[in-house]
């Protein structure tokens, strides 16, 4: 690990260099495409034109999770800042940070808040977040954190009360096996008093989870489609992006959106820098993400499961998404 000094009040520990991602790339795609059937796993989405994507959805019509859960924030902030006592916010999967600004203002009226460590793969991401919120938020301490939340949770800094936010669903972006294990791990590094604040997308119409992941804007589909494009960028691929179509649906066996890539047409992909031939058939189906929508039953006892005890269930009026507070028992 590197710990790299920045400016103002931030330091960025950089767990993850760009030859440990190439490394992890490399395997992944032997792997997954050699599968059948072929799958990728969702943490490639993010490159740098990834996380632009992802946030141009959460501004679309149709993409309901993100104001949802930044209005549940809003009402019960003050409430998860009092509960929790914690002094250190740590955000996995942090992003650009913009819905925790809510909980910060909380925790930082309380007159408790020293310390925020947001924790992402994207190196561009969390370093931009890091140096804005250490401008807006005077005598915040930003201890930012580059990393691979499946593999360096217990690489997070210890000190202080801790509330760690996960947020944005991107728990359901888990399959379930790894989703335990996660979670496992997650409970593992908890110390008493820490908290856990998780958002949770919720089951609902079909017709409205179906449209969330397939906006008549087209931006959903670019997202998906840009796995293949930083294929082409970082191991020479030669995916034709024209020859893929975008496929978001609800399975209401799993209740999880599944997203695919569908081959439109028989074809052969070299992927050079991996020695890779790999052949899809018309209509073959890649998975490229799922996102597994909760009810309150499954969040409560998976938490039980690892140890931790939900004590608030804060959702909007319509029940969209919900936010768990929870304990270590
Ligand atoms: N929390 C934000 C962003 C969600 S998008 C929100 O609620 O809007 C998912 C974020 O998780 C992205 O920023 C992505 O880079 C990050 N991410 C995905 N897989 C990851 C992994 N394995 N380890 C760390 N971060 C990951
Ligand atoms: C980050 N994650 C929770 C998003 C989701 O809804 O599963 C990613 C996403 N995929 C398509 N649209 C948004």
């Amino acid at each position: 690990m590197s710990t790299q000094p920045s400016t103002g009040h931030v330091t960025v520990d950089v767990l993850l260099t760009p030859d440990d991602l190439a490394t992890m790339l490399r395997t992944d795609v032997r792997t997954g495409l050699a599968k059948s059937p072929k799958s990728l796993p969702p943490k490639w989405f993010y490159d740098d034109r990834g996380c632009a994507l992802f946030d141009a959805i959460t501004r679309l019509p149709e993409y309901y999770p993100t104001e949802t859960e930044r209005g549940i924030l809003l009402r019960n902030a003050e409430a998860i800042a009092e509960q929790s006592q914690a002094d250190t916010v740590v955000e996995l999967g942090s992003g650009t940070s913009d819905k925790t600004r809510t909980l910060l203002d909380a925790f930082a009226q309380s007159g408790r808040l020293r310390r925020f460590v947001p924790f992402d793969v994207n190196e561009a991401t969390v370093r931009a977040a890091a140096e804005r919120l250490a401008q807006d938020y005077p005598g915040l301490s930003v201890h930012a954190v580059i990393g691979d939340f499946e593999h360096h949770l217990r690489a997070l800094p210890t000190e202080g009360r801790r509330l760690v936010a996960f947020l944005g669903s991107t728990l359901g972006n888990f399959a379930p096996e790894e989703r335990k294990d996660f979670l496992s791990q997650l409970a593992g590094i908890l110390r008493p008093g820490d908290s856990l604040l998780l958002g949770t997308d919720l089951v609902k119409d079909v017709g409205r989870l179906e449209a969330a992941y397939n906006d008549a804007a087209g931006i959903t589909a670019e997202f998906n489609l840009n796995v293949l494009r930083m294929l082409n960028r970082e191991l020479g691929a030669d995916f034709n992006l024209d020859a893929f179509v975008h496929h978001a649906f609800f399975d209401p066996v799993n209740e999880w959106i599944e997203m695919q890539l569908v081959s439109a047409t028989e074809q052969r992909v070299q992927v050079s820098a991996v020695d890779l031939i790999v052949d899809f058939s018309n209509g073959e189906q890649m998975r490229t993400e799922i996102s597994a929508k909760f009810r309150r039953e499954r969040v409560e006892a998976e938490l039980a499961e690892v140890g931790l005890h939900l004590t608030e269930w804060m959702t909007d009026p319509a029940e969209d998404f919900a936010l768990s507070l929870a304990f270590v028992d």
